[in-house]
């Protein structure tokens, strides 16, 4: 029978060598690194202006209270009571299930990282490119609005021309060789890059917000970002938005936080830690949101079409209208845009690999191996330049048609999905009490039992509602054969919207079963919660 009572001090084997935050600065700066990224300045953006603004921050601010902290200091007491990552951390709170759960979901990570580091990649080339070619006039792309050459500066036409270069590989595997750098050395390097990396970020942050809310007009933007929009906050769609993006932007769902908090000491104040990260991350959200619609409004720009649209192309365009310094704040921008995403994506990465070397006890460099080989061949494939869509009615090249249907399905389902996995795993298998004695024995802040409602009831039925609602939408459209993506000219390229999800799903759970089920040997079984009861 396994012991399962075992105390907490116990150190098994697979504890050595792990690693450990030198203080809890480093921690704090490595998770809020990892919470800031393109979902502050990419992402909220353009879901906040999507759905009206003023209507989005109430729900936001009412999924960070209700979703997001819950399930924060959920994923930070499940590393810390472990020092382990996801997988191996939820096998030893509930069992094999828990694992299953926990590579599912890291599976999944790998996926989104493979985009995510994409993006940056492109991200960099604009960084570069803010020097020379972006705020010049004369900019081409082979799409249909974009032939001849522009008249001024013209940062969508910049970005397409951009992407059907071979340039942006490169910048991907630069990004990916920087982010296996950082996690060479585990903590220890990590904490070398936070330190540097998030001030910095605040920093250009506050450059820029002082820029944005000084030009003519910026003011108004602000305004439409902070008044409250009635009619949206009745809308559902504002709300299933709101909790997606409190989900990405928080780092949830996919073993990152978990990870981190693993190198921390069992005394750890998780809710303290929680409310540290997720108020620095709102906060850096709504800062950049008050930049940006600062700068949208001050130039009256019109952001149509997709995600990146706002930072990639209007952002740059309205950078071009400074009166001074263009060229320079049009770097700082992007240099903003690559630190915060260089620090969530090595987040992303540990988390992958310290459950590698959790589970099968090998080395961190050779962990890292078996996540960034398959990691570089789906960031390639996501910034190939090859054009499939000439009248651009979608997104132009195969890497962007690719980046945006696995966005749909990966980030789409798989991080509220983990999400509610973890609640009812820990709230009714674990027992959402017990944890949370577990919690506040180390907590200035006691949570009551209104925790154990949140966990067991409140934050697994709004998930699941969201889940559901997502899966209807997408079910009803491909039943009516309006298929998720657009009709490409070129025939093969119509299954991608197809082939997609199925890879993934498929992948995914073939990946889960197969790391379940691989024993490691000396791993102790049974409940390991570091409380007295
Ligand atoms: N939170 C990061 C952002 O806002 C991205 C990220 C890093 C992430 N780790 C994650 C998202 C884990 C979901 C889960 O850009």
């Amino acid at each position: 029978m396994p012991d399962s009572r075992r105390h907490d001090d116990t150190v098994t084997p697979g504890d050595a060598g792990r690693g450990a935050w030198k203080s809890k600065l480093g921690f704090i700066l490595a998770a809020s690194g990892s919470a800031i990224g393109l979902g502050n300045l990419v992402f909220f953006a353009s879901n906040a202006y999507q759905f009206g603004g003023g209507a989005f921050y109430f729900p936001y601010l009412i999924a960070l209270f209700v979703l997001g902290l819950p399930v924060m200091v959920l994923e930070f007491a499940t590393g810390t009571m472990t020092r382990r990552s996801l997988p191996m951390a939820l096998r030893r709170l509930v069992g094999a299930r828990g694992e299953y759960v926990g590579w599912w979901s890291l599976s999944s990570a790998l996926f989104i990282t493979m985009y995510y580091i994409t993006i940056l990649g492109w991200a960099l080339c604009m960084m570069v490119g803010a020097l020379g070619g972006l705020f010049a006039p004369g900019a081409t792309a082979p799409f249909t609005p974009f032939e001849s050459p522009s008249e001024g500066p013209n940062a969508t036409a910049y970005f397409f021309g951009l992407i059907v270069t071979y340039w942006p590989l490169l910048a991907v595997v630069t990004v990916w060789a920087a982010t296996v750098w950082a996690l060479s050395r585990g903590t220890e390097t990590i904490e070398r890059v936070v330190r540097v990396c998030v001030p910095l970020m605040w920093l250009f942050m506050i450059v820029l917000i002082i820029r944005g809310v000084t030009l003519p007009g910026g003011v108004d933007g602000v305004l439409f970002l902070f008044t409250p929009a009635v009619d949206g906050i009745l809308d559902v769609s504002v709300w299933k938005g709101a909790f997606s993006q409190m989900f990405f932007s928080l780092s949830l769902g996919l073993g990152t936080m978990t990870a981190y908090a693993s190198y921390l000491p069992k005394n750890a104040d998780h809710v303290n830690n929680s409310l540290l990260v997720s108020f620095m991350n709102c906060g850096f959200e709504y800062l950049a949101g008050i930049a940006i619609f600062a700068m949208l409004f001050a130039f009256s720009l019109n952001p149509v079409g997709g995600t990146l649209s706002l930072s990639f192309f209007v952002i740059p365009q309205g950078i071009a209208a400074f009166p001074f310094w263009v060229k320079a704040f049009g770097f700082m921008f992007f240099l903003l845009v690559v630190l915060a995403g260089l620090t969530s994506a090595i987040s992303l990465v540990e988390g992958m690999t310290s459950a590698l070397v959790d589970k099968l006890r090998v080395s961190r460099a050779k962990a890292l191996a078996m996540v960034a080989t398959p990691g570089v061949i789906g960031s390639v494939m996501t910034a190939l330049p090859f054009v499939v869509d000439p009248d651009l009615g979608g997104n132009g090249t195969f890497g962007l048609n690719l980046l945006d249907i696995l966005d749909h399905w990966a980030f789409g389902y798989s991080l509220l999905t983990v999400g509610f996995l973890e609640c009812l795993l820990l709230g009714w298998v674990l027992g959402a009490s017990r944890l949370r004695a577990a919690i506040n024995e180390h907590s200035k802040f006691q949570l009551g039992a209104w925790f154990d409602v949140q966990i067991k009831f409140v934050v697994p039925a709004l998930l699941l509602t969201v889940i559901v609602l997502n899966l209807w939408t997408d079910l009803s459209n491909a039943f009516s054969g309006a298929a998720y993506g657009a009709t490409y000219p070129l025939a093969w390229a119509n299954w991608l919207p197809t082939v997609v999800p199925v890879v993934w799903l498929g992948g995914t759970l073939i990946v889960a079963y197969v790391f379940t089920n691989r024993p490691t040997p000396d791993e102790p079984e049974g409940v390991a919660v570091a409380t007295k009861f």
